[in-house]
């Protein structure tokens, strides 16, 4: 059995599949691929934080065919979300500029003004996205002290949401306040970087119920993992702040969150629960233990065997040694099947101390 058969939700979103090619306007910053075999680079766009929240998204919006983005996005709440979470939240919805952060609602509501798509369903597809992310992330340190992390984020309809894929510079001033990883529509980020900082990934951590415990979690104010993710780019001043951000923050569900930093031993493995951190574990190079590999699985614990993609990395990395790891050789470990498989949407490599060399790829 694969791990994807086996996740609840899954086959209903098959439907997804069918859906129509998007219609990519590619006029706007495309980077090149730099190795065309491995996956595309997917466009890249300047979101402005000094533009008003309601705002900023617009002109990457421009980028797409309306039409393809409203089927999709309403396709999506038809396919993944439970009836009873709709009719909780949509009266709730109608006063979410009080009961949601700032900028995440007046971005979503931007969004869906722009779309004509209510802003109950805009918040529904935020969490929908959400709740079905499988990941693998690695962070690794070389001989020289230099850090490097990776992951590959797979997801159940890529064929539909590699064509949703950017990259994207958060500019504040002027200046690359962060970059990240999303799909458009996507206001959270599972995968970003502070320049000169550190790096962040996410991958979930699923203990089942997650509709029920989120939307109790969101009614009782605790941040979606990826929105956290986000204000910890924007707000931690460095590798140390950002991962007591993301230890103790209360959030809506577990997540394991995988941070780099621009100094040696700067790395670690954040296990979430929602109110709490349930274990912290650091990169420890003096004894040898020069990288860290996370997938969706506790590391103390064994994975299920019909999911390893820990084992594999582990062994890739182990024949990389560490006088050989770089973003380029990161690459090729999170290139190894089956850490990349099927559903694997995008891979990204990045080093804060080198944030010009933050690349994504859209894998084949
Ligand atoms: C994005 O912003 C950066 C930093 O200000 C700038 O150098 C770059 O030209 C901008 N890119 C586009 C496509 O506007
Ligand atoms: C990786 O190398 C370490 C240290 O030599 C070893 O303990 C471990 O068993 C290796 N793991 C795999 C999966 O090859
Ligand atoms: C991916 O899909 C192809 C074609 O359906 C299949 O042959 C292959 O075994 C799959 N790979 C993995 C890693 O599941």
């Amino acid at each position: 059995m694969s791990w994807a058969a086996a996740r609840p939700g899954w086959r209903q979103l098959a439907l997804f599949l069918a859906l129509p090619p998007l219609l990519l306007l590619r006029t706007g910053g495309a980077a090149g691929p730099a190795n065309p075999a491995a996956g595309l680079a997917p466009p890249r766009f300047n979101v402005s934080l000094d533009e008003a929240a309601t705002q900023r998204w617009l002109p990457v919006l421009r980028h797409f065919d309306p039409g393809f983005l409203r089927t999709a996005l309403n396709t999506v709440i038809e396919e993944t979300v439970p009836s009873w979470v709709h009719e909780v939240l949509t009266p709730v919805a109608a006063e979410m500029d009080r009961f949601l952060p700032q900028p995440f609602e007046g971005e979503i509501r931007g969004m869906c003004d722009a779309l004509g798509l209510s802003v109950g369903d805009g918040i529904l597809i935020n969490l929908a996205y959400e709740f079905s992310a499988f990941c693998t992330s690695i962070i690794a340190q070389d001989v020289s002290g230099n850090i490097y992390h990776g992951r590959n984020l797979d997801y159940a309809f890529g064929s539909f949401l590699k064509k949703l894929t950017i990259d994207v510079q958060y500019l504040k001033n002027g200046q690359i306040a962060y970059t990240g990883t999303t799909f458009v529509g996507y206001v959270g980020l599972w995968t970003g970087q502070s320049p000169q900082k550190f790096t962040i990934s996410g991958d979930e951590r699923d203990k089942g119920f997650w509709w029920e415990n989120a939307v109790a979690a969101l009614l009782r104010k605790n941040c979606p993992v990826s929105w956290l993710l986000r204000n910890t780019l924007e707000e931690a001043e460095n590798f140390e702040a950002a991962v007591i951000k993301l230890a103790k923050t209360p959030i809506v569900a577990d997540v394991y969150y995988i941070v780099g930093g621009v100094s040696p031993k700067e790395g670690v493995v954040i296990t979430r629960n929602r109110q709490s951190p349930a274990d912290i574990w650091p990169l420890d190079p003096t004894n040898g233990e020069w990288f860290r590999v996370e997938t969706n699985y506790d590391h103390w614990k064994p994975v299920p065997q019909w999911d390893d993609r820990r084992t594999p990395a582990i062994k890739a990395l182990n024949a990389t040694g560490q006088g050989n790891i770089n973003l380029d050789t990161l690459f090729k470990v999170l290139s190894v099947i089956p850490v990349l498989n099927n559903f694997t949407i995008y891979t990204t490599v990045m080093s804060a101390a080198k944030p010009d060399k933050y690349m994504t790829y859209i894998r084949n």
